[in-house]
């Protein structure tokens, strides 16, 4: 009876285990067969025990006590066993190809960003940033968007609590520059930002890079050249730039810039919607009301300002259809960035 089935269950765990040998999964399928949790026959003992006529049960118990222990430890050596077996014939195999340690590489954003900061680096710029928490004044007021423009809506605007937003642009940071600083200021801003919209080209969080100069005498004359010279050597020499009217709240003129279409040089493909251009960012010459708004003098000073999507400019350089392959973590596409591709 009893103690009996106890007797017969150990040797056959032992028969199990030796026939598992130094195989992990063989000693696994052998403690998930006798010690498994939920349908180990351990387990079934155990109710076993349970049911049993009362002057029966010390024995039955006790040796049930005894057995478990002994199928505990014997797990537990056939566990390191196996594990050790494992090691040292992975030790010794000479035949297995060595372990790569896995590279990292700078995302395609990233390497833009570097780009374009080292391009006016060399143009004598520096590089600021500013908080992606805003306030009202910095992100709108500041830059002569009065409270009934349509770019203040909730539906385009993360408002936070405490009448604090998730700036919409890095044009704010042109403000605090200006706040801080006498000219000469020469700046350009990289940085996130973030809108509430989210479809095949448009991230909630996307990046931009914000350009400010202002000294003395600036004519929109030294922005076409300093855009020019950009664009040149971001993408291309061989490519015309094309400046169109436009609107912004805080610059006037303002106008938006197109370059020639990477893809079909001006001839018209699908990426250009067959015009041959593609705009690339919007500039302007600092509105008067942005300069007194941040304590500039407006007689004496003049300055240009201008604003570029880095995600679209990695797109474009790169090739990269969809936007939200850029922010979906996928090794297989950062793979295809190793760093230093961009030069
Ligand atoms: N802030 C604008 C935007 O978010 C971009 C921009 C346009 C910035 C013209 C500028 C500028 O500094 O002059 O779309």
């Amino acid at each position: 009876m009893g103690t009996a089935e106890l007797e017969r269950v150990r040797e056959e765990f032992l028969a199990a285990l030796r026939s598992a040998g130094n195989d992990p999964d063989g000693v696994e399928a052998v403690r998930v067969r006798f010690a498994g949790r939920r349908s180990g026959l351990l387990r079934d003992l155990e109710e076993r025990l349970k049911v049993l006529p009362k002057e029966e049960k010390p024995a039955f118990g006790k040796a049930l006590n005894e057995l478990k222990r002994f199928v505990g430890e014997r797990l537990d050596a056939a566990q390191s066993a196996a594990a050790e077996a494992a090691r040292v014939a992975e030790a010794f195999d000479v035949t297995l190809p060595g372990r790569r340690p896995e590279t990292g590489s700078l995302h395609p954003v990233t390497l833009v960003r570097r780009e374009v900061e080292e391009i006016f680096l060399r143009m004598g710029y520096s590089v600021a940033d500013g908080p992606e928490v805003e306030d009202d004044w910095h992100n709108f007021e500041a830059l002569n968007i009065p409270p009934d423009h349509p770019a203040r809506d909730t539906q385009d605007t993360f408002y936070l609590e405490g009448g604090l937003l998730l700036r919409t642009h890095t044009s704010p940071v042109q403000v605090r520059s200006m706040e801080s600083t006498k000219p000469p200021i020469r700046l350009i801003i990289p940085g996130r930002v973030y809108r509430r919209d989210s479809d095949l080209r448009h991230s909630p969080m996307f990046h931009q890079v914000e350009g400010l100069v202002v000294d003395e005498g600036i004519t929109f004359a030294n922005l076409k050249a300093t855009l020019e010279a950009f664009v040149h050597v971001l993408f291309d020499p061989a490519l015309a730039v094309r400046f169109r009217p436009s609107y912004f709240p805080f610059t006037e003129p303002s106008a938006e810039v197109d370059i020639t279409c990477i893809f079909c040089r001006g001839k018209g493909c699908q990426v250009c919607s067959q015009s041959g251009w593609i705009e690339i960012l919007g500039a302007g010459m600092v509105d008067p009301r942005v300069f007194r708004a941040c304590g500039i003098d407006e007689t004496r000073y003049t300055g240009f300002a201008f604003g570029c999507g880095l995600d679209r400019v990695a797109m474009l350089k790169y090739g990269i259809p969809d936007l939200r392959l850029l922010f979906s973590g996928d090794e297989r596409m950062l793979r295809q960035f190793p760093a230093g591709v961009a030069r």
